[in-house]
């Protein structure tokens, strides 16, 4: 598997610890640092980590700055399922951070195009995003970049994949709710970070799992662009390493 360091352990709660403690050690590295931060079931228990480690002193979040992957398009930030309503309930509201530092793209933006611009411009001015968490679909999408010819370079629009709305549904009162499409950081995006931890957990993500780092990079499973990064912590449990 690529140079990616793969560590297996029990449980999603000792996925979250780990993924906790390596958080923990960025921010004492550099107070200021720029987070990439995800959405979705898989890093409630790392989320749940850093609420407590700040609340117990540990974890100092007032001079950290975000980013996160993505957001549905047509979604207000204060709809229940917009992640930026997510980010708020499960970390956000919950830790010392400043509003102003936490960046969500904007999935009511008039323009989308000159938002994606200027959040690119956002990320550069912060220096650059110094840790991205990462989760995975089950058709290999990180952030909501979709299986496709190619791999997008920046912030942009897709259209979601039917696999996506179907497996977010449980979200939603039903799949028409589901947005069809949304604004995503680009795979470039996240490859320009400096360090990436993706945290993935299920029996249902063992396939994807296998297919994105032990097979040949393809941009028709977005994951296996990160065997060609250099500081990739794939943080596992059982089940999704099939063991
Ligand atoms: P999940 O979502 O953590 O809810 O499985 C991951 C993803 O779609 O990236």
């Amino acid at each position: 598997m690529s140079g990616i360091k793969m560590i297996t352990l029990e449980t999603p709660e000792d996925v979250g610890r780990l993924a906790a403690d390596i958080f923990e050690l960025e921010i004492h590295a550099k107070p200021t640092c720029v987070l990439g931060l995800a959405t979705g079931s898989t890093p409630l228990p790392l989320y749940r980590q850093l609420v407590a480690r700040n609340k117990a002193g540990r974890i100092d979040f007032s001079r950290v700055r975000t980013f996160n992957l993505d957001e549905y398009e047509g979604l207000a930030p204060d709809h229940e399922q917009s992640y930026r309503r997510f980010m708020q309930e499960n970390l956000f509201d919950h830790i010392n951070i400043r509003p102003e530092n936490t960046h969500v793209p904007d999935g009511l933006a008039s323009d989308p195009q000159a938002m994606f611009a200027e959040y690119e411009r956002q990320i550069s001015e912060c220096g650059g995003i110094d840790l991205q968490l990462l989760g995975i679909g089950h058709d290999g999408h990180i952030g909501f970049n979709e299986p496709g010819d190619f791999f997008p370079p920046l912030t942009h629009d897709v259209v979601l994949t039917e696999q996506t709305r179907q497996a977010n549904k449980r979200f939603f009162q039903s799949i028409d709710e589901v947005p069809l499409r949304a604004y995503t950081m680009g795979v470039g995006t996240v490859m320009a970070a400096r360090k990436i931890v993706i945290l993935i957990t299920g029996k249902d993500k063992a396939d994807i799992l296998r297919r994105a780092f032990s097979e040949p990079v393809t941009p028709h499973v977005p994951a296996s662009a990160l065997q060609f990064h250099h500081d990739v912590t794939l943080i596992c449990d059982r089940a999704a390493a099939g063991i």
